[in-house]
C-alpha cells in the first residue's frame, strides 16, 4: 500500500509529536525532513554541496535541535539548489511501500501535493515558543524571536514558502492538549485509510 500524511506548518506547532503517534499507530515509516535543512546548515561550508552529499552520520548529529542549527537551517532551505537536492529522497521515502509521514513545511504543497492525507499544524507564536522553550531551554524571549524570525523567513522565501496546500486541513493546536491533536489527526487519517481500502 502506498499512502502520504503530508503534516506541514510553523517552527515547533507540534509536527514532530503529531507524526510520531501518526506513524506508530499505523506502522507508516517517518521522515522530520526539517532533519535534512537542519543537518545541511550544521555542516558549513557550501550548502549545495552538503545537500548533494548528506550522509547518516550528518543526520544523526547531536547538536541539530539547538537555537543556531533551526536558524541556520532555515537560511540553507532558502536555497533552491539546496532544495531540489533534498526532493528526490523526500519522495521516494513519501511513496515507499507500507505508508509515510513526512513533517516539514512544503511537503503538502511541492514534495508531495498528492498525499493521501494533508494537514497544517499550526499554534500562536507565543505557544510555539513556550513548547520549544520547554525543550531547550535558555531565555523565553529569546525562543520566542528565535521562532518569529525563522517563520518570517520561511514564509517570505521564493522557493516553496510555507503555507498551506489549497486541501490540508487545518489544526490548530494553541487551545488543544497534545494528547487532543494527536486524537485529531489519528481520526483524520483512519478516516481517509477506510475510504482507500
Ligand atoms: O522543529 P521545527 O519545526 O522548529 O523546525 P524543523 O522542522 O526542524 O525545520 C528547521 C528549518 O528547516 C525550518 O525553519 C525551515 O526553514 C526548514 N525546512 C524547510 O524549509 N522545509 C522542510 N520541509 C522542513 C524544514
Amino acid at each position: 500500500m502506498i499512502f502520504t500524511v503530508a503534516i506541514d506548518g510553523p517552527a515547533a506547532a507540534g509536527k514532530g509529536t503529531i507524526g510520531r503517534a501518526v506513524a506508530e499507530r499505523f506502522g507508516f515509516a517517518h521522515l522530520d525532513t526539517g532533519v535534512l535543512y537542519r543537518a545541511v546548515g550544521a555542516r558549513g561550508g557550501d550548502p549545495v554541496l552538503a545537500a548533494r552529499s548528506l550522509t547518516p552520520e550528518d543526520l544523526a548529529r547531536h547538536d541539530l535541535r539547538t537555537l543556531e542549527a533551526g536558524q541556520a537551517a532555515s537560511r540553507v532551505a532558502a536555497i533552491g539548489a539546496v532544495r531540489e537536492a533534498l526532493t528526490a529522497f523526500q519522495r521516494d521515502f513519501a511513496r515507499r511501500e507500507g505508508g509515510a509521514v513526512l513533517d516539514g513545511r512544503d511537503i503538502g504543497t511541492v514534495i508531495c501535493p498528492k498525499a493521501e492525507v494533508k494537514l497544517f499544524v499550526t499554534a500562536a507564536p507565543e505557544v510555539r515558543a513556550e513548547r520549544r522553550w520547554r525543550e531547550v531551554g535558555g531565555d523565553l524571549a529569546q525562543v520566542l524571536a528565535e521562532v518569529r524570525e525563522r517563520d518570517a523567513r520561511d514564509m517570505a522565501r521564493a522557493e516553496a514558502p510555507l503555507r498551506p496546500a489549497e486541501d490540508a486541513i487545518l489544526l490548530d493546536t494553541s487551545e488543544m492538549s497534545v494528547e487532543a491533536a494527536v486524537a485529531a489527526a489519528l481520526a483524520l487519517v483512519e478516516a481517509r485509510l477506510n475510504r482507500a481500502t
